[in-house]
């Protein structure tokens, strides 16, 4: 290898390293799941679609019936020891901080156990969180729609030793515009405050 050539692939082997490191960067901090906690999409949302439920009031809804509003949804269940009692409470100290703001934003919460979460409790359930928070349930097909369409896992825990049974489900909070586009997703552990600030962001 020539003096001129040696120098010349140095400076390639450096730039192709920098690229690298710069990539690496950006996944750490951008990445999907990555510590920042939200993601804006700029092409096709890959979260959110069609669901047809049963609100904790009776009627009967769809993603349609919430235009206009950003939707903040949170899959879980009633029976939930910690987990989902937890994110609601979260959800519901956010929303009071935001004040007027709050106004702009329907928190809903899907419940992924419709076999115990009937419409009457539900109905019991919501309003120990928040006025505002609506409970959705309905039949294992629509809750199986509507759970894919958020991509929420969610199965019964087999525990044999025990009559009331635990479901395995994922924790995720999901923030939709008020066309009903994906917005922003909240990891499990996001604080009341962390949230408050970044509805801010997003509310008008
Ligand atoms: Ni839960």
């Amino acid at each position: 290898m020539s003096r001129r050539n040696l120098i010349i692939f140095i400076c390639f082997a450096i730039m192709a390293f920098g690229t690298v490191v710069a990539a690496s960067v950006v996944w750490m901090r951008g990445g999907p799941f990555g510590p920042a906690g939200t993601v804006t999409t700029t092409g096709t949302a890959l979260v959110g679609g069609p669901f047809t439920l049963t609100a904790h009031t009776g009627e009967r809804v769809t993603p349609e019936s919430f235009r206009g509003r950003y939707m903040l949804i949170y899959f879980g269940y009633t029976y939930c020891p910690d987990v989902c009692p937890g994110a609601l409470q979260i959800v519901s100290v956010a929303l009071d901080a935001l004040g007027e703001k709050a106004e702009q934003v329907q928190p809903i919460f899907i419940t992924v156990d419709p076999q115990r979460d009937t419409v009457e409790q539900m109905a019991q359930y919501v309003p120990y969180f928040s006025d505002r928070l609506i409970g959705l349930t309905g039949s294992e097909e629509e809750i199986a729609e509507a759970a894919h369409a958020y991509r929420v896992y969610y199965a019964r825990a087999e525990d044999d030793s025990s009559t009331e049974y635990l479901m395995d489900h994922t924790s995720i909070l999901y923030l939709m515009d008020p066309e009903g586009n994906f917005v922003a997703h909240f990891p499990y552990g996001t604080d009341p405050d962390a949230l408050t600030k970044e509805l801010q962001k997003h509310l008008g």
